[in-house]
């Protein structure tokens, strides 16, 4: 299983010192939140920060764009020190072209699916990806309450990678907690983003810890 706090939920005056807190949880990866205000009501950072992070942890980094245009957005972010990039599946006839490039590009690749969208649009890629994201909110901010109707998707999204033995990792990404993720562990999600829940801890160490015990309980295959 893959725990991933999410930076959005950091202190945004000191985000060199809120990464060195993720990488001394132990959480595997750190995930970061590209919003341009056009794709999504908020804005948050750019590639800049990114590659001022980079050299501060050998955590991978999960970048998540919530952009309109990430085709302008993949090579600075790749060169940034991404290690996985994920788009959209909302971005219709663009995200063919935007799969290969970011594979052209050496990353690992992701796909977003937004809780109004049909899971099934995801699956002409599915052979194609790394990580299918199901979203849990509805992007643009964080501290948002989980929507527990998107419990079926991730139930879809495992039930096709083991028809199709496919290696696909499954996120989940909004309202993630102790509780909720436990659910999705039970669903299928191996992949577990959390803002609120991890950075907004004190003891973040004991907060990933946790999680990952009860994801590990909810389901013992996941770890
Ligand atoms: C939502 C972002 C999430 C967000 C999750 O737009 O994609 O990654 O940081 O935050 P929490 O865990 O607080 O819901
Ligand atoms: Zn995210």
């Amino acid at each position: 299983m893959i725990i991933a706090p999410s930076l959005l939920a950091a202190d945004f005056s000191r985000f060199g010192a809120e990464t060195q807190r993720a990488t001394r949880s132990k959480a595997d990866w750190l995930h970061l939140d590209i919003m341009d205000g056009h794709f999504v009501p908020n804005i948050s950072f750019g590639p800049e920060v990114v590659r001022r992070l980079r050299p501060m942890t050998r955590m991978d980094f999960d970048v998540h764009l919530m952009c309109s245009r990430p085709e302008i957005l993949l090579e600075p972010f790749a060169r940034a020190g991404a290690d996985l990039i994920t788009i959209h599946v909302e971005l219709g006839p663009q995200v063919e072209p935007l799969i290969w490039k970011i594979r052209s590009l050496g990353k690992k690749v992701g796909l977003a699916v937004n809780p109004p969208t049909s899971i099934g649009l995801a699956l002409p890629f599915l052979d194609r990806i790394d990580l299918l994201l199901v979203m849990t909110v509805n992007p643009g901010f964080g501290g948002q309450p989980f929507i527990s109707e998107m419990i079926p998707k991730i139930q879809q999204a495992h039930a096709w990678r083991q028809e199709r033995r496919l290696g696909y990792r499954i996120e989940v990404d909004g309202g993630v907690n102790f509780d909720t993720a436990r659910e999705c562990s039970k669903a299928g999600a191996d992949t577990f983003v959390a803002g609120t829940a991890l950075f907004g801890k004190k003891q973040m160490k004991a907060a990933v810890a946790r999680m990952r015990r009860l994801v590990q309980e909810a389901h013992p295959a996941r770890g």
